[in-house]
Order: structure tokens, then sequence, then C-alpha cells
């Protein structure tokens, strides 16, 4: 079986984008593949989180994941930080990962204009401490999206020079990997682009969202003042709740609300409060299980020693053989 590894952000709360999109998509594939998902807490150490912080974030998107689907009993999860040998390889990568190719990565560039007077050495390094995540398993195959695109060839640049330096053929190289091709793109509720949460609190509905808070957010979303005229083509804010509802809701509501838009008949306020009504009942067993999972503690223990086991076995595996391709002593 080929395996799959992807990285988590520890930042925060799943909203419905990344539940019908990344996480429905790591459900199906494990099943079909050797799935690694970790928690990327050592990522999230470049802006600088408060211990408290830090625990929280891990924590909440833990417990979301199992709540969304993942089996620790068939995939691995695990929590990047549990897993030293992942620092080790990254040393390695770094010998011969370039600065000037580092510095022009898309990313970090990003990172720099955003946030200029924090430009750490780990931000620069980044995609090296990304390729050792996926090496360290000898993961090909990446589930992320397009804006990760660079950092796996980056990865698939420092295999490659690793192999070349030391005439091996040891790691084999990882792509991007998407698991469905048909995956539904979420858009928000803004009227404008995708659901996330840069776009503003009231953007996306996040799992863990109440039913009240969810009612209210979809009543929020932004309309226009109607259709004026029959079959008329949506705008942006219109064709997103149709997305929206087509996401959560049966075929024959979403073939009524069509057909009184294309008569000019149709009320926002009604297609609103069954956009709500569905998306609550699409996410209540979630809503239910991160309740449940959230407090009982001793299975999030048993699950992340678990998930430590199984990653550090593969882990140490690798950097065994790493070490020795290197030259160091054998012990
Ligand atoms: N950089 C990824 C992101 O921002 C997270 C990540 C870290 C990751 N390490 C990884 C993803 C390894 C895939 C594989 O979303």
């Amino acid at each position: 079986m080929e395996t799959v590894l992807s990285g988590i952000r520890s930042t925060g709360k799943l909203h419905l984008g990344n539940y019908f999109g990344a996480v429905a998509n790591f459900v199906q594939m494990q099943h079909d593949y050797n799935c690694f998902f970790f928690i990327a807490d050592l990522h999230a150490l470049t802006t600088h989180p408060t211990p408290e912080n830090l625990q929280a974030n891990v924590r909440q998107v833990l417990v979301e994941y199992l709540a969304a689907g993942i089996d620790p009993d068939i995939a691995t999860i695990y929590i990047q930080s549990d897993v030293p040998e992942v620092t080790e390889l990254y040393v390695y990568l770094n010998m011969n990962a370039y600065v000037g190719e580092l510095e022009r990565a898309t990313s970090f560039k990003d990172k720099v204009r955003a946030n200029p007077n924090n430009v750490n050495a780990g931000l620069l390094t980044y995609p090296v401490l990304m390729a050792a995540d996926i090496l360290l398993h000898r993961a090909t195959k990446v589930p992320v999206g397009k804006d990760q695109e660079q950092h796996l060839e980056m990865a698939r640049t420092f295999a490659n020079r690793f192999n070349r330096l030391y005439k091996t053929e040891y790691f084999q190289e990882p792509y991007a990997f998407s698991f469905s091709k048909q995956l539904v793109k979420i858009p928000g509720l803004d009227g404008k682009g995708k659901m996330g949460k840069s776009e503003g609190e009231h953007n996306a509905v996040y799992l863990s969202d109440s039913p009240e808070v969810i009612r209210k957010k979809v009543m929020r979303a932004v309309t226009d003042g109607g259709p004026t005229v029959p079959n008329q083509e949506k705008p942006e804010p219109i064709q997103n709740l149709f997305t929206l509802l087509s996401a959560v809701s049966a075929p024959d509501t979403v073939a009524y609300f069509e057909e009184q838009y294309n008569r000019c008949e149709i009320r926002y306020g009604d297609l609103k409060k069954q956009l709500a009504e569905d998306m609550i009942a699409a996410t209540a067993t979630v809503r239910e299980r991160i309740r449940e999972i959230s407090a009982d503690d001793d299975y999030i223990e048993k699950v992340i020693r678990q998930g430590n086991e199984k990653a550090r076995e593969s882990a140490q595996k690798t950097v065994a053989d790493v070490r020795e391709i290197i030259g160091f002593r054998k012990r």
C-alpha cells in the first residue's frame, strides 16, 4: 500500500469548507492507503503562540479530526512534536537546502511582506521541515491544496539532492494528491470567494458552532435585491448560497429554490432559514462527537499514545537508515 501523509495546521477550528474539502478526503483515503495525519505544531511555532494557546489548538484540532471520522485504529494520527526524529531529519535536510531557493519560495515572501518584524529562520526553513515530515515516513502521496504545491516541489528537490549526494535511491518523490476529483468547493457567507477564517468571523460556519450561531451567521449572509427577469443568471453571492444548499440539502429542496428563483418569486429569508436548518442537520453528528470526545480525556490520551507509537516506529527506521547513509558511526 502506498503511503499518504498530510500535516494539519494547528491553528484553530474546522469550518464547513475544511470539512467537505480536506477532511472528507482524508476519511475516504484511510481505507485505501497507509495514512499518516499529523498536527503540525512545530510549524505553528513560527508565530510564537503561548504554551496555553499551543496546547489548546492542538487538542481542538485532534478532537475535530477524530469527530469528523479519522479512525485512529486505521490511520496513524499523531502530534508532530511527539516525534523528535522529524527534527533530526530536518537538520540533515537543511545541509543541502540553499538559502537562495528558500528565499524565493512564494509562501516565505508572502510572510515577509505580511510580518516584516518576524522574519525568523524557522519561517525560511519551513519547507525543509515540511519535507522532513513527508520523507520521514517515505510518503509519496500528499493531499494538500494548491497553495502547498511549491512546498512539495521543494520536498522533491531535497529528496533528489540527498539521493544524488549519497549516491542512493533512498527517498522517493512525493506528489500532491487528491483522492476524489469532484471535491466540492465551499463558498463563504460574505458573498465572495471561498469559506475561510481569514475572511472574517461571519464568513465561515464552524463544526463546533452551536445551532443558534449557525442560524445567526446564515441569516446575515450577503444577498441582493432579488432577480428581476425570469431565469436570470445568479450573481456570486446568490450562487454561493445555492452551492451551500447543494452541499447540505436534499436535491428537491435545491430544485424548489431554483424554481422560485427562476420565477422571480424567491424569498431569500426562506432560503436562508432552510439553509441554516440543513447545515445544522448535516453537522449534528460531528457536533455531538466533538462534544463527546472533548469530554473524554482518557480517550484523547490513548489516541495520542497510540499514534505516537506508530509514527515513531516508522520514523526511527528512516532516521537510522539516513544516519547510516550519511556515514555516522553505527552504535
Ligand atoms: N504546510 C502545510 C499547510 O500550511 C502543513 C504541513 C506541514 C504539511 N507539514 C506538512 C502538509 C507535510 C503536508 C505534508 O497547510
